[in-house]
């Protein structure tokens, strides 16, 4: 039997056990940049297995919501390394997860009132980024029809996200995750009802829709290894108007394969077909089908680890891991709230509610301030 506590090799790099924290901004770095503080949460994480980094914009372009700590400049490589440098003094492995929000973004954040941009002219219907609305004010905005990236600007896109790896290897990270999910502009080129292109990352065929992902996978595994990379995609994920197509398996089946053919260090697969929490809008749910094409995706990884993320608990993780269809399991909320998540899932001790109304920008409180479980406090 495989327990989720044992170590794992990932592509050479020893995990301490089998449990991720799951990606998640928290919106509290000032000036965008990473601080002592950012660095005190990911410590107090950090018996974690494998710790997945914020979304960490890899430009101003790239760019949704404001506090976000990027990893474009010298000031914001300085800022990780305080992060990198603490969390491996206690022993934890740190991936940067690599984001570039395409349309889901507001001239407000852009610099010089600047459209965002996207593989498509399409607007994401009723999203919105965090920006400053037209008193300065910050806030929620709703976001604007994008400007389509020509394909000049698809290739300097890609060579951003490059840059962006060789900068997280600079601040120490162990490697970096793409983010390809939750409605950002992987998904944007991926899906073909929002990519409405005619050059060669168009959707008028698959190999066209996967290229921009595929190129910057390549670029990257370039820059700083295959070992060192990895990606986050969401099967049958409907945020920021991703709309529902008949293509959906064949799209992750075709890029799963390549990932397996690139050897990298993982694929991180996040389940939001019952999921509730961060997208109201998804009642369509697609458990079955989704279930039935994560079983296919192992067949295509010989050398790539799977992680599933998505309404985890200890069974249903260890269940999955013994019947081989995942290799690790991502908790994102209950990390929220549970720094020492992996001794209390293996005591079996209490987890710990997350107040939602923390999860973004309150400073301290609601981020270093939730305590480890002590047994003798409650059995007096
Ligand atoms: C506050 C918050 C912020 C998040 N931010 C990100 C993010 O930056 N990148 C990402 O890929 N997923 C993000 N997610 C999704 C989580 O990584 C995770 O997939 C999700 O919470 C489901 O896992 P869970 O059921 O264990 O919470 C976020 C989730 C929450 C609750």
């Amino acid at each position: 039997m495989k327990t989720l506590f044992e170590p794992f090799n990932l592509s050479g790099a020893m995990l301490q056990n089998r449990i991720v924290m799951a990606p998640m901004t928290r919106a509290r770095a000032a000036n965008d940049i990473a601080d002592e503080q950012t660095a005190l949460y990911y410590t107090q994480r950090a018996t974690a297995g494998l710790i997945v980094s914020e979304g960490t914009p890899i430009s101003r372009q790239g760019q949704g919501y404001l506090l976000n700590p990027g990893i474009f400049t010298a000031a914001q490589i300085a800022g990780g390394r305080l992060t990198t440098d603490s969390a491996h003094s206690v022993g934890g492995k740190i991936f940067a997860q690599l984001w570039h929000v395409g349309r889901v973004s507001h001239s407000s954040i852009q610099g010089d009132d600047a459209l965002p941009v996207s593989a498509s002219s399409k607007a994401a219907k009723s999203a919105m980024a965090f920006g400053y609305d037209q008193n300065g004010k910050s806030g929620p905005v709703p976001v604007p029809a994008p400007r389509q990236l020509s394909t000049n600007e698809v290739e300097d896109v890609i060579r951003q996200f490059a840059r962006a790896a060789e900068n997280a290897i600079k601040a120490g990270f162990d490697g970096v995750e793409i983010h390809g999910a939750n409605g950002y502009l992987h998904e944007q080129f991926l899906n073909p009802r929002v990519n409405d292109r005619t050059d060669r990352y168009s959707a008028e065929s698959l190999q066209n829709r996967l290229r921009f992902t595929i190129d910057v996978i390549d670029a990257i595994t370039n820059a700083i290894g295959a070992e060192r990379t990895d990606i986050r995609l969401p099967p049958y994920g409907q945020l920021f108007d991703m709309l529902l197509y008949d293509e959906i398996n064949e799209t992750y089946t075709a890029l799963v394969g390549a990932i397996g053919q690139r050897k990298l260090a993982y694929v991180h697969i996040m389940n939001q077909t019952g999921f509730k929490r961060i997208d109201k809008g998804s009642e369509e749910t697609n458990h079955g089908n989704f279930f039935a094409l994560l079983e296919t995706f192992k067949h295509f990884l010989p050398h790539t680890a799977l992680i599933l993320a998505g309404g985890l608990t200890r069974n249903i993780a260890e269940k999955m891991i013994n019947n081989n269809i995942i290799d690790l399991a991502a908790f994102g909320v209950p990390y929220i709230s549970n720094p020492d998540l992996v001794a209390r899932l293996k005591n079996n001790w209490p987890i710990a509610d997350a107040d939602r109304n923390t999860f973004y920008g309150q400073h301290a409180i609601g981020y270093i301030d939730y305590p480890p479980y002590k047994p003798q406090q409650y059995n007096k």
